[in-house]
């Protein structure tokens, strides 16, 4: 396995690869997760390229940049164990070489304003911009994204067709713990008791795609804020002490909102556990 620092050294080794290069943007601190990603890339792609690098422009300035794990050999050796062909270890000033950087992708209000967008003023836009900059160096055939994060997905996909990279965007589903809390390196920050009570994240957006599932059995229409309302406290009474930032029922394919449940419906929640924030979907459409 490579291990590249330099972005002349990547392009100049990027343009040395016959067959298809797979990339997976990461932020390091590997988990479970991440693995699915790597694997996807090496199932699919003659080559894999795996980026390393905590992006500051995604994090608002009362948020963990300073505090994000960073675990860089473990992180080596998972990416060399699971069949990583080079690692882009770049540092901030290699990404960022003016010291303001003003470049950006302008994200549709649509995909931009809502859910974590409006909880995280200028995240989406961090991220557009850093997964642009990498997509220019890394030149990738396939590029690999966890479902997960299913707003980034989306908006990710909506910047590679609207600048025409040629690179297309493979989503991987969500891996969870044991207890159902969806896997993210923020999950180190929880303990275990808490971890345990965050499993119930999932258990609430399972009940929800249960009644989901009934109404249209029955041919009853469910009010959208209605199921929203009730999810969110069920998720306080769940988890003493969360605060919950939203639980939102959208389309799975262009996250608009409905008044009533309709076919192809994704649940979307994000709480607060301390300071953790912890977010996670489930598709509820049946
Ligand atoms: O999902 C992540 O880890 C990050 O948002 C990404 C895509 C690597 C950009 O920094």
């Amino acid at each position: 396995m490579k291990i590249i620092e330099s972005v002349k050294e990547l392009r100049k080794t990027r343009k040395e690869i016959t067959g298809k290069a797979g990339f997976v943007p990461t932020m390091g601190a590997l988990h479970r997760g991440h693995l699915e990603l790597i694997k996807k890339s090496t199932e699919i792609c003659d080559t894999t390229i795996a980026s390393i690098f905590v992006n500051p422009t995604q994090f608002g300035k009362d948020e963990d940049y300073d505090k994000y794990p960073r675990t860089l050999d473990n992180d080596l050796q998972i990416c060399e164990e699971n069949g990583v062909d080079i690692v882009f270890k770049p540092k901030k000033e290699d990404i960022y070489p003016l010291s303001n950087p003003k470049v950006g992708f302008r994200i549709s209000e649509e995909l931009g304003n809502i859910l974590c967008g409006k909880s995280r003023p200028g995240h989406f836009e961090g991220v557009a911009q850093v997964v642009s900059i990498l997509f220019n160096i890394v030149d990738p055939d396939i590029a690999v994204f966890g479902e997960k994060d299913y707003q980034q997905l989306a908006i990710i996909k909506e910047m590679t067709s609207s600048l025409r990279y040629d690179t297309e965007i493979v989503a991987v589903p969500i891996i969870r713990e044991p207890g159902g809390l969806a896997m993210s390196s923020r999950n180190r920050y929880l303990t275990p008791k808490e971890k345990e009570l965050a499993g119930n994240i999932l258990k609430v957006m399972e009940g929800v795609k249960v009644k989901a599932e009934e109404a249209r059995f029955d041919r009853r229409a469910l009010p959208v804020e209605f199921i929203e309302s009730e999810a969110a406290s069920r998720l306080t009474e769940l988890i003493p002490d969360c605060k919950v930032d939203y639980v939102e029922i959208r389309n799975t394919n262009d996250l608009t909102k409905g008044r009533f449940l309709a076919r192809d419906s994704r649940i979307f929640a994000a709480i607060f556990i301390g300071k953790t924030r912890l977010i996670d979907n489930l598709y509820i459409g049946v």
